[in-house]
């Protein structure tokens, strides 16, 4: 067996980390060769909850597990860490304007970059779940100047994963026989959704999407509204955000940074702007990727149309009114 890998969680008391620590301890993410330490950060008022999940996690026996530490403390919690999957975050309460949010929320990951930057490995991969993800992530790096920029990244793996399987169902095929479906901009609901490169295994053939599909208004319209607004759909029939689903695609999302993306796939991840598809500088943005070595490179040449630009832009305009509205938060 090799060295342990030190792995963190924020927000481990909460949901997603609830399913999520599941996945990292029995093996899903870093191998099943592959020791872990895991420390989890919580806030004090969940330290009760915390211990509970401590309790379990000691509970499952898992063989990797060598130990686990839960805390309210950042400097504990990223101490030499390899990996951080930020979740934590303060949830939208009744009557909260998206600013406010975003307020609360940059606040706490301007503080966690601080920490990242002082404890943890200049290796670090981290992945930003807690939303704005994309945002997050941007001011998580920002406030961490000693860690290369390539290091930190936000999920919109759900997204993708939410479209790919839209596709499967449409298509009446497994889930696994559709790639390269991309997720563009921001874990919102401005995301686009594009499958116009993507491709279907259909009776052992490889077809592109939009021509297996033959229904371009489909694609245009009730697929990328469907995947769209899917986390709000989640929160009408569950009363909750959406978690089992959430954690797995963090899952995916690490261990393909990880291991890297298979042959000519892509994964679509939230990683910084250097204006790539004429995308702004220095936003995180959501394009596809190919990763080796542990370092992703955003594929290139892919052609975009007119109706593919009008929405790639439309979310980067989200993203540079949350990156203004966050620099004013953080300079206050
Ligand atoms: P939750 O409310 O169940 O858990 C959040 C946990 O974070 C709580 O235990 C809370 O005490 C903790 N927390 C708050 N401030 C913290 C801090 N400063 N340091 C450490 N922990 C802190 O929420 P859930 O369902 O687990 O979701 C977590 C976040 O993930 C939310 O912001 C949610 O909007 C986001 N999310 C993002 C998705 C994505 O695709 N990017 C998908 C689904 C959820």
């Amino acid at each position: 067996m090799s060295e342990p890998v030190k792995v963190c969680v924020t927000g481990a008391a909460g949901q997603i980390a609830y399913s999520l620590l599941y996945s990292i301890a029995k093996g899903d993410v870093f191998g099943p060769n592959t020791p872990i330490t895991l420390t989890l950060l919580d806030i004090l008022p969940m330290e009760q909850v915390l211990g509970g999940v401590v309790m379990e996690l000691m509970d499952c026996a898992f063989p990797l597990l060598k130990k686990v530490i839960p805390t309210c403390d950042e400097k504990v919690a990223f101490t030499d860490i390899d990996a951080a999957f930020l979740v934590g975050a303060m949830p939208r309460r009744e009557g909260m304007e998206r600013k406010d949010l975003l307020g609360a929320n940059v606040k706490i990951f301007e503080s966690q970059g601080k920490a990242l930057d002082q404890y943890a490995k200049k290796t670090v991969k981290v992945v930003v779940v807690g939303n704005p993800a994309n945002t997050n992530a941007l001011i998580c790096s920002k406030y961490a100047p000693s860690i290369p920029k390539e290091n930190f990244s936000c999920l919109t793996r759900l997204d993708q994963n939410r479209a790919q399987a839209q596709i499967a169902s449409r298509l009446g095929i497994a889930n696994s026989d559709v790639s390269k479906v991309i997720i563009w901009g921001n874990h919102s609901s401005t995301q686009f959704p594009d499958v116009r490169h993507a491709v279907a295994l259909v009776n052992g053939k490889k077809v592109p999407v939009p021509e297996a599909v033959k229904d371009d208004s489909y694609l245009k319209n009730e697929f990328l509204k469907t995947v769209q607004t899917r986390g709000a759909a989640v929160i009408k029939a569950r009363k909750l955000s959406s978690a089992m689903s959430a954690a797995k695609a963090t899952a995916d999302h690490m261990r393909d940074w990880w291991f890297g993306t298979e042959g000519d796939n892509w994964v679509s991840m939230g990683v910084f702007s250097t204006g790539a598809y004429g995308v702004p500088e220095g936003v995180m943005y959501s394009f596809p990727v190919r990763i080796k070595n542990k370092q992703w490179t955003i594929v290139e040449g892919l052609e975009i149309n007119d109706f593919a630009r009008e929405k790639m832009d439309l979310t980067a305009k989200e993203l540079i009114e949350e990156k203004t509205m966050a620099d004013e938060v953080c300079k206050a």
